[in-house]
């Protein structure tokens, strides 16, 4: 039997931003799962074609036993190792994520998947944790930090990807000056020259000569001067949430719906815009 698209499984699926991914890319969607329901049911919604599980992982998949090619993708939830997430971790929290990255990665070698790959925060531990099952399969791990930025995404963000080798230097290999698109380049009309960036700070670098209990990085503030804002011929800042980290909701007859990113009140690059836009009225208005 000849296979024409690639069966692509996604763990940790959410509501369903990679299987989106790849599905333009060419691939057929066999199977997700995710713990929390609601996700679920949007993922459903998104991608009805799709088997989707509402599973708390780790448990045992039904992969193919036929020998029919497919990848196996997994996001496990990374807030435990973000900076934001620190300051809610205990130590069985970040045990308890750790276990969920090896979980995965141990998954994804042994489950019969000719191609997998993982997207994770690349944080110290996130990046321990792959290094040390590359040196089990020394052949079959390969991973990078990559900043998105440089393979179109019009905002800084950086990832640690990790996969099958051939995947992951063909990744690395793509990325470049030409492939990066400004925040102009993706909102059409917008109605202003700057974004804001909703941190407290605009630009960060490696602290030199770092000592014992010293940040690895030094911020510069905001200041008066710049108010935080970016020019939208340049990337966006990593666009992140506070709070809530849904961008889905109930409707008022509570049928889960995705919130478009427009509608959303998270720091998405449109909702920046509008906001710069205002501080910009507003200082016209105060001079
Ligand atoms: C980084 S997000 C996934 C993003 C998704 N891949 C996408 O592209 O939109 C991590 C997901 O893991 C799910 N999750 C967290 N703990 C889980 C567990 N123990 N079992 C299954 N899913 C879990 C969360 O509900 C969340 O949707």
């Amino acid at each position: 039997m000849k296979w024409t698209r690639l069966e692509v499984w996604d763990l940790f699926a959410g509501g369903g931003g990679f299987s989106t991914g790849a599905a333009l890319a060419g691939c057929t969607v066999a199977y997700a799962c995710d713990a929390w329901q609601e996700a679920v049911e949007i993922y459903r919604e998104n991608h009805p074609g799709t088997r989707a599980e509402c599973l708390e992982l780790p448990a045992r998949i039904p992969f193919p036993t036929d020998g029919r090619p497919f990848h196996v993708h997994g996001s496990p939830p990374c807030q435990r190792f973000t900076d934001m997430g620190r300051a809610h971790n205990t130590c069985t929290s970040v045990a308890k994520a750790g276990t969920l990255v090896e979980w995965f990665l141990e998954t994804a070698l042994t489950c019969g998947a000719t191609s997998w790959s993982m997207e994770q925060v690349s944080k110290r531990d996130t990046i321990a944790i792959v290094e040390r099952m590359r040196k089990r399969y020394p052949s079959r791990v390969a991973y990078a930090t990559i900043d998105f930025y440089e393979l179109g995404v019009p905002q800084r963000r950086k990832r640690l990807i990790a996969g099958s080798p051939e995947l992951i230097g063909r990744l690395v290999r793509m990325c470049g000056m030409e492939r990066r698109r400004s925040i102009r380049n993706s909102i059409p009309r917008p109605r202003g020259t700057m974004v804001r960036n909703n941190k407290g700070w605009t630009h960060q670098r490696l602290r030199h000569a770092r000592k014992p209990g010293e940040s690895k990085y030094v911020y510069s503030k905001v200041t008066d001067a710049d108010c935080g804002l970016f020019p939208l011929t340049g990337p966006a800042p990593t666009v992140t949430t506070c709070g809530d980290v849904r961008w889905w909701w109930r409707t008022a007859d509570g049928t889960p719906r995705m919130v478009h990113t427009h509608e959303h009140r998270s720091r998405s690059p449109e909702r920046r815009v509008r906001r710069s836009e205002r501080a910009v009225s507003l200082a016209k208005d105060a001079n």
